[in-house]
């Protein structure tokens, strides 16, 4: 079998998957997007077109959960392997919409595993979580770490796994590499795209990005009595760009053997909130104020990748730190304080 070359990516206008697009087009993939823009704006595009001088391919604004318009796209296009981002992701909401997210966290990826064994196509990226290994404490945590989901959308991407394992347990002519991403943060360097969440950011970075464009007032640190150095959690932040460009060296690796293989992506080393709040007012220019608050409900005092296997398999590492990511989170901020509104869209006849 040989290595994919038109990849059809679910969630593409979203945060890391519209920098995964960008990624794909500049080695070459050609793209087939799908995306029902319930966390995004199809205006991305035009930005992932301006970064990579390329055309997207083919758009698609569609609910992964209707079979039957991704049969439709299955038809049209001969897909040879798929990136799956599509998801709900936050954790708060996860919780008082659980029937939600795992119709769409679940329900999503059985609807598009069903449309890609009728198509024959047999490749997957999936898109998992830290979130999955819950409270597990402390120390790097490797991919054997038991895991204990302790919210509806962990439990979702748990449920995900299991069953994707079960499906090339099952089934040899599968591939599925599972990737779980710690904490990504950062954006695109060209200050074109980044990470533009709809209402109150629930994720720290961008949270400290809309406080020191003075789109709110301070950040809240959530728990200062952690035990950790200094009392504030800590977490395995990784740039955007290493999380997509390891999603590009895992298409690489998809024919290399049938079956499920799983891989935390993070640096291995943690940040407290307060070392990201250092790097960022360093990045910013100006401290960002904060005050500290209580710990938020269902927060762990660390979450760190042991992050060899990856590096193993594949002899990928991540190269960008935190300061990176502050950087690139601001410059996108500061360019764009109010996100993608009003920014144009791509020519109607592509979508
Ligand atoms: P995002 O919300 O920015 O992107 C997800 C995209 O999927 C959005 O464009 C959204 O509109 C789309 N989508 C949601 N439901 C859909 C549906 N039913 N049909 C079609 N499209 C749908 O999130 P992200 O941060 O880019 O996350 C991408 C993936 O990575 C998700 O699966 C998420 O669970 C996973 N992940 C994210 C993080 C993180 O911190 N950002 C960490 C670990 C794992
Ligand atoms: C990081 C740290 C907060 C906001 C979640 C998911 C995980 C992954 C990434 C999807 C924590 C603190 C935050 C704020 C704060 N996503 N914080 N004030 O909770 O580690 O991980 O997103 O899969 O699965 O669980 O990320 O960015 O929300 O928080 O003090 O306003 O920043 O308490 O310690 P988290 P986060």
């Amino acid at each position: 079998m040989s290595a994919p070359s038109t990849v059809l990516v679910t969630g593409g206008a979203g945060f890391i998957g519209s920098h995964a697009c960008v990624e794909l087009l500049d080695h070459g993939y050609e793209l087939i997007v799908v995306d029902n823009y319930s966390n995004s704006t199809p205006q991305v595009f035009a930005r992932v077109e301006r970064i990579a001088g390329r055309f997207v391919g083919a758009v698609y604004d569609l609910d992964i959960r209707d079979r039957h318009a991704l049969s439709a796209v299955f038809d049209r296009h001969p897909v040879d392997a798929v990136v799956h981002f599509a998801a709900h992701k936050a954790v708060g909401e996860s919780t008082r919409m659980p029937i939600e997210y795992y119709d769409t966290n679940v329900g999503g990826t059985t609807a598009l595993m069903r449309t890609m064994h009728e198509h024959g196509v047999h490749q997957l990226v999936f898109s998992s979580s830290c979130s999955i290994y819950g409270d597990a404490g402390h120390g790097p945590l490797d991919e054997a770490t038991p895991a204990r989901p302790a919210n509806p959308y962990a439990a979702s991407k748990w449920v995900c796994e299991q069953i994707l394992a079960d499906v090339c347990r099952r089934c040899p002519e599968y591939t599925v590499l599972c990737l779980r991403y710690f904490n990504p943060a950062g954006a695109h360097p060209s200050g074109l795209l980044g990470e533009d969440p709809r209402g109150t950011p629930e994720n720290l970075m961008p949270y400290l990005a809309q406080v020191a464009v003075d789109r709110r007032e301070q950040l809240r640190v959530y728990g200062g009595d952690y035990p950790t150095p200094d009392g504030t959690a800590i977490r395995d932040y990784i740039h955007v760009l290493d999380t997509v460009e390891a999603h590009r060296v895992a298409l690489d690796h998809l024919t290399d053997a049938p079956g499920m293989h799983v891989y935390n992506l993070g640096l291995g080393h943690g940040s407290s909130v307060l070392d990201v709040v250092a790097a960022f007012s360093r990045a910013c220019g100006r401290p960002v104020p904060y005050e500290v608050a209580p710990r938020r409900p269902g927060d762990v005092a660390e979450l760190v990748a042991d992050a060899s296997a990856v590096a193993r398999a594949w002899g990928w590492r991540p190269l960008r730190n935190l300061n990176d990511m502050c950087r690139d989170a601001w410059h996108f901020q500061r360019l764009n304080p109010h996100g993608y509104a009003g920014s144009p869209r791509r020519p109607r006849a592509q979508e």
